[in-house]
């Protein structure tokens, strides 16, 4: 329900010019104006996405929460579960609408991602990655003292002791999970007998509690072609069962095997023994995955709608075949394939100077931007992407609807 019945800019018409101020053009709120606009939780005035101040960074309702219902219900077809990797989309609403729809816990990258995630209510938290300063291991710590159902990534029996130390300093119990190398040696250890020693070590540690294992195949997510993807990543992941095969066969818990992201989440559930989804990309694609192609469709990877964009705005139409934009590297990050104008063939996107965009035109591009023209653009990869920015505009049929606090933000500590 609206509390005004007048939009701003009706208001405005109606009123005496003399008596109120006006501004020079009804395009470009600011964040902290679109802000304002909301009293207690309802927003004031329609405000067109294509109103607001650039760049900013968008997310189509529709689209994400397709995107959260089409793998929740893959996910429960194929019996298994998701644990949503947070490090994605850094925003607590996001990782609440993710729990709310049935995942049994969110991913996060690093500690202090963990940490803006509990303060923010989400308080089932999987740290996939090992810390291993005293810093980092003491602030896991206290975060474990609060919160019960954090657990933590080792991949080495010293970094394990380390842990138990840190963990019997503090008088807790810390819930650890050991995890294993699919083949990239990027992180994780040896599957087999090392990963079964560090287990049997954490299991007899008396700070640590075992809880199973993690791997994640980060190598495999954007090989093009369903077919390709699906043998690479079983055959990667096979090693990761036999290790789960060695853990049952010593008693040991195997509770969890979390593994697998975007590319691979209607193949997953066939690795033995895995027990749930770290899926991150998936609410909102990018330009990376959108190439792999899919099971359905070779050419394009249409099972998660395009849903994070960034809107940019037109400085200069001067020059022959090109344009410039305010999106450039630090809006839009120098990734590759560069940023796409949404909806928009034979025009390409770059982004490499720090400040500016570059739209150029091929010669079957359908149309030319002017000055002041908003341009909308699909993300090159979006995990960098949102940590450029402090807040995403929440959009469902072009209208603002929410505000949302990137909280995890340049948490990269
Ligand atoms: C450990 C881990 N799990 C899960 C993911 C999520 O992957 P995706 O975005 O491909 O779903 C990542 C992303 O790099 C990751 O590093």
């Amino acid at each position: 329900m609206h509390h005004t019945s007048m939009s701003r800019r009706r208001f405005l018409q109606t009123t005496s010019a003399a008596a109120v101020w006006l501004p020079t053009s009804v395009r470009g709120y600011s964040a902290n104006e679109v802000q304002a606009l909301f009293v207690d939780g309802e927003m004031q005035q329609d405000i067109s996405k294509w109103e607001l101040d650039t760049p900013a960074l968008c997310v189509d309702l529709d689209a994400l929460e397709g995107n959260i219902a089409k793998m929740q219900n893959t996910t429960a077809l194929n019996g298994i579960a998701s644990r949503p990797h947070a490090k994605t989309h850094k925003t607590p609403v996001i990782a609440q609408m993710q729990m709310d729809t049935g995942s049994v816990g969110i991913c996060v990258a690093k500690v202090s991602e963990a940490e803006a995630m509990f303060q923010n209510g989400i308080d089932k938290i999987l740290l996939t990655t090992t810390n291993v300063t005293a810093t980092k291991i003491r602030r896991a710590m206290k975060l474990r003292e609060v919160c019960g159902d954090f657990i933590q990534a080792t991949d080495s029996p010293d970094n394990a002791r380390l842990l138990s130390e840190a963990a019997i300093s503090m008088n807790i119990i810390a819930d650890v999970v050991v995890d294993v190398d699919p083949g990239g040696n990027r992180t994780g250890i040896t599957p087999g007998q090392p990963a079964l020693q560090l287990a049997q070590l954490v299991d007899q540690l008396p700070g640590l509690r075992l809880r199973g294992l993690l791997c994640y195949d980060g190598g495999s997510q954007h090989v093009k072609g369903f077919d390709q993807r699906r043998s690479q990543t079983l055959s990667r992941l096979n090693a990761a069962s036999e290790t789960y095969d060695l853990f049952n066969n010593s008693g040991l818990t195997t509770e969890i095997f979390s593994g697998g992201g975007t590319g691979t989440y209607n193949i997953d559930h066939e690795t033995r023994g895995l027990t749930d989804i770290q899926v991150g990309s998936y609410v909102f694609m990018d330009a990376q995955y959108i190439d792999i192609g899919g099971e359905s469709n070779n050419e394009i990877y249409s099972d998660f709608q395009p849903a994070l964009t960034i809107l940019t705005t037109v400085l200069n139409d001067q020059y022959e075949g090109r344009a410039t934009t305010d999106a450039g590297a630090k809006a839009c990050t120098i990734n590759r394939p560069w940023s796409r104008i949404k909806g928009e063939t034979g025009i390409s996107y770059s982004s490499g100077s720090d400040e500016f965009g570059t739209i150029r035109y091929e010669s079957d591009a359908s149309r030319t931007y002017k000055v002041g023209d908003t341009v909308e653009l699909i993300v090159s990869h979006c995990d960098p992407v949102v940590n450029l920015y402090n807040q995403m505009y929440a959009i469902r049929n072009d209208k603002v609807e929410a505000v949302w606090q990137i909280s995890a933000r340049g948490m990269s500590a």
